[in-house]
């Protein structure tokens, strides 16, 4: 019995280590996670087939002949046995806590030299704010190989940050800060995705993780600064980008999301107040086929006064002129 449960072990722990689950690796804290979301696997996976392989076994096997009625014969336990299930499980489950724990010190650790991103999750975006170069993007952009301090918090309600090639994964809070280590080892874009349930725009709650080189990075750096520096409508269109592509559509700025109303149409032809208002009081009037209280009625206080000029600028200029 032992021999084909363990056979059976074998099979399916191939099945386990064979397809590839998660997608590559792109960072050396995701190397961490992988060697205990592995080691764990196939403990797991080894158990299940002892114990399937076994039962099913047995099951055929010592199955009753047809007009056998007697009892079965009277057990009254197995020391030996009964000794080795509690054991075996407890080195194991004991195992996996203190692997577990060591190598996620290793990912959790802060190096001594770092640099900060200070990360902030609202309804429904992204923002990354980068203190030392005093610019705030919705793109989070990195230099390869080194480690960066991801600080977290929210806004409204709690979101969770995910990029699932770094595979740290840590929630986004409002009135805590959070942190997530991630030093990137591949060049590339990845995806920012939250993983908490936070509304209707939940699964739109998105944005772009960018890792670059040295030169790269700080090249980016500049040209936020400058998006950021520019005025009027060039800057609303960077705050469109950031804090309204997530759920609206608008033709000019390149988005396609569908969580609320497609500003190409229910912005054409309107005036600069009925912009603002949109803005600040969203559940002042609604869009036929749309519900109040999804979008956050809190621009008009995260905004500065002058953002929201240039938004309102931007919005007057482009909507419905696609
Ligand atoms: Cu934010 Cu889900």
């Amino acid at each position: 019995m032992t021999l084909v449960g363990v056979a059976v072990g074998a099979a399916l722990a191939l099945v386990a280590v064979l397809i590839p689950w998660l997608p590559d690796s792109a960072a050396r804290e995701a190397d961490l996670i992988d060697n205990v979301y592995w080691f764990v696997t196939i403990v797991c996976v080894v158990i299940f087939a002892v114990v399937a392989g076994v039962s099913v076994y047995a099951v055929w096997k010592f199955r009753v002949p047809p007009g056998d009625t007697d009892d079965g014969s009277p057990i009254h336990g197995h020391t030996g046995l009964e000794i080795a299930w509690t054991l075996i499980p407890l080195a194991l489950v004991t195992a996996i806590a203190v692997y577990s724990g060591v190598e996620l010190a290793r990912a959790e650790e802060v190096p001594a030299d770092h640099r900060v991103i200070e990360v902030s999750g609202q309804q429904f975006a992204w923002s990354f704010t980068y203190p030392e170069a005093k610019v705030t993007s919705g793109q989070l952009a990195l230099p390869i190989n080194q480690p960066v301090e991801l600080k977290l918090t929210a806004k409204d309600v709690i979101h969770s940050f995910w990029v699932p090639e770094w595979r740290m994964k840590k929630d986004a809070v409002p009135g805590i800060e959070t942190d997530v280590i991630v030093t990137p080892t591949k060049l590339g874009t990845f995806t920012v995705i939250c993983t908490e349930l936070c509304g209707l725009g939940h699964a739109a709650m998105r944005a772009q993780a960018l890792v670059l080189t040295q030169a790269g990075f700080e090249r980016w750096l500049i040209k936020e600064k400058e998006a950021a520096a520019a005025a009027g409508s060039a800057q609303g269109k960077t705050l469109f980008t950031q804090q309204c592509g997530t759920c609206h559509a608008l033709a000019d700025a390149g988005t396609t999301a569908q969580v609320g109303p497609d500003l190409d149409k229910v912005l054409a032809g309107k005036n600069a107040d009925f912009i603002r208002k949109s803005i600040v009081d969203p559940n002042a009037e609604i869009a036929p086929g749309f519900q109040p209280n999804v979008m956050p009625a809190t621009f008009g206080e995260s905004l500065s006064q002058q953002q929201l000029d240039s938004l309102v600028e931007y919005l007057l200029d482009t909507a419905g002129k696609g």
